[in-house]
């Protein structure tokens, strides 16, 4: 057994519970990247290459999926095999693919979820992953979240480039009521609410994983230096 899979095999349950909560937000990311994919087909036409980013994220994040996956198989935790991609692909087609107001258009939903997942989501994880990665151990964690990384700063670009171009078009301002509970709803997702008061104050840096006092202090710190910004710069303020 190498040193690594060891300390894996060493890691509290917390760890596992948490690379399954990931699993789970990596393949509801590539549900919403595979339906933008086929929005911005309707809206741009096939041969678009912010769609063909948006179709690379999905396979990506099943990808990532995986890769959880096999960081759960080294637990002998209940954990394991939340969904395997075998049984993804037969999975009925997930309702929860659209995001942001109901009654929005085809161009307004894609411009706010590609602000909801590149501008904001992905680019907090690209923050949040770059201090995992520092601090992960070699091995099979190092690794993976390195891998995540640098996917993720590709997918942050999607959300960037579509603000881009759309703001050439026309005016970006209405998207400024929903950018706080973007905000918000990402932060949610945050690893805090999976943690016993107790596992909140241990060190779980070596398997990958942030405290909640450091993932919060990352998050706001990139919201106040890069999300704001780059949002008014596209007149989203
Ligand atoms: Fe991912
Ligand atoms: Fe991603």
């Amino acid at each position: 057994v190498s040193k690594t899979l060891k300390a894996l095999a060493e890691a509290p349950d917390s760890v596992f519970r948490i690379w399954s909560l990931r699993q789970r937000i990596e393949i509801e990311a590539a549900g919403l990247f595979a339906q933008l994919g086929r929005d911005l087909t309707t809206l741009r036409g096939p041969d678009d290459e912010v769609k063909k980013m948006a179709e690379a994220a999905s396979r990506d994040e099943y990808q990532h999926a995986d890769l959880c996956q096999a960081i759960l198989d080294e637990g002998t935790h209940s954990y394991n095999t939340v969904v395997t991609r075998a049984n993804l692909n037969s999975a009925p087609p997930n309702q929860a693919t659209y995001l942001g107001p109901l009654d929005a258009t085809l161009e307004n939903r894609v411009l706010y979820t590609c602000v909801a997942l590149g501008c904001v989501t992905e680019t907090l994880s690209t923050a949040l992953l770059t201090d995992m990665r520092d601090k992960a151990e070699t091995g099979i964690i190092k690794d993976t979240v390195h891998k995540i990384l640098v996917d993720e700063i590709s997918h942050s670009r999607i959300g960037w480039a579509e603000l881009a171009r759309a703001s050439e078009e026309r005016n970006l301002s209405w998207l400024a009521q929903f950018i706080p509970d973007m905000i918000g709803e990402a932060l949610n997702t945050d690893i805090g609410p999976m943690l016993s008061r107790e596992e909140k104050h241990l060190d779980l840096s070596r398997w990958g994983i942030l405290s909640p006092a450091r993932a919060h202090d990352l998050m706001n710190d990139t919201v106040n230096t890069v999300i704001r910004p780059g949002l008014k710069h596209f007149g989203i303020k």
